[in-house]
């Protein structure tokens, strides 16, 4: 019987989020808000590398590296410790991150490294463990987690780590204009609370109702119609990124202004999301955002695209 040789580096690719939906229920005891949370992955990624080490090492690649962590924090780390944890291993591995996603930029960039750290290291060690399970790991990580290791278009209920897929129609071509420097999501989330206490509606889960998936906008995904979708792209936290950063207006405007069907702030910000009719169109956006130097960069992508997935094995 010949024993497989365990492969000496593991490369995994993952994608970035944008929410299409982002409806912000109360604020619960646990300080989480329930949501009803449209993921949709975009090819725009990070790719991690994992090699055998004699200790846990993280390196980081890049237009941001500099802004990752490196320490026992980053979500990376964190995904190797609970998986050697759970096989009753050491987690001695280097994991090199090639950073694509913006940091802190409300695309799930940690949470994308830490869904791929899962499952290089899976790979890697051999440890077979089954895609419930490596679910279950990453909700412990963190509310984005489970997403990105399944990608393409999900419902994401409780905080966001109960998925269910969901069914898309066609290629979706997006813009992203990425801002100077991250928002912090708890910040973030702090700010809504605080600003639907000023309008007098209250912000716990007593005064909010339970947010619901928009039925338009499930259909416009299905039948893979970015008119339709623009229609109905909704941010509940977009008030309050625009709260903390108010010339994200200037990009959003920028954005429309240059073609795009529709607008929306990224998740927790301050990465702008811009759908636009076609790759054609995407192009004549990226130009428009490029040229109004309200953003730092601009990045053309599409979606959905799958999750977490080995892309090279040695
Ligand atoms: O789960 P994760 O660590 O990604 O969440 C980061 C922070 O975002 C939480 O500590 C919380 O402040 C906020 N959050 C929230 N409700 C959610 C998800 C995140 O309030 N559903």
């Amino acid at each position: 019987m010949t024993v497989p040789t365990p492969p000496q580096s593991v490369t995994v690719r993952v994608p970035a989020k944008v929410n299409v939906q982002l409806g912000v229920g109360g604020r619960r005891a646990d300080g989480f808000h329930d949501l009803a949370n449209v993921f949709f992955a975009v090819a725009l990624g990070d790719e991690v590398t994992a090699t055998p080490a004699d200790t846990l090492r993280i390196t980081v690649s890049g237009p941001d590296a500099d802004q990752v962590p490196l320490d026992g924090s980053n979500l990376a780390a964190r995904a190797a410790r609970l998986l050697a944890r759970r096989h009753g291993r050491r987690p001695d591995v280097h994991l090199h991150i090639a950073k694509e996603i913006p940091v802190a930029g409300g695309m799930a960039g940690g949470s994308a490294d830490g869904a791929a750290a899962l499952v290089a290291c899976d790979a890697l060690w051999g440890t077979a463990t089954p895609f419930g399970t490596l679910l279950e790991l990453a909700a412990e990580l963190g509310s984005d987690v489970p997403f990105a290791l399944l990608g393409g278009v999900a419902l994401g209920r409780g905080r966001g780590e109960i998925l269910e897929p969901l069914p898309a129609g066609g290629t979706f071509h997006w813009v992203f204009a990425v801002a100077d420097g991250g928002l912090s999501t708890p910040a973030v989330f702090r700010e809504c609370d605080r600003l639907r206490d000023e309008a007098g509606t209250g912000s716990d889960t007593a005064a909010v109702p339970d947010p619901q998936p928009d039925p338009a906008l499930l259909d416009a995904l299905a039948a893979g119609d970015p008119v339709a979708l623009a229609a109905a792209l909704g941010n509940d936290l977009q008030p309050a990124a625009l709260s903390l950063r108010p010339a994200l207006a200037d990009t959003l405007r920028a954005g429309a202004d240059g073609g795009a069907l529709g607008t929306l702030v990224s998740g927790s910000g301050p990465t702008c999301a811009f759908l636009t009719k076609d790759a054609e169109s995407a192009a004549t956006v990226a130009a428009a955002l490029t040229a109004s130097g309200t953003c730092r960069s601009v990045r053309v992508t599409h979606g959905p695209v799958p999750g977490a997935t080995v892309t090279g094995r040695r």
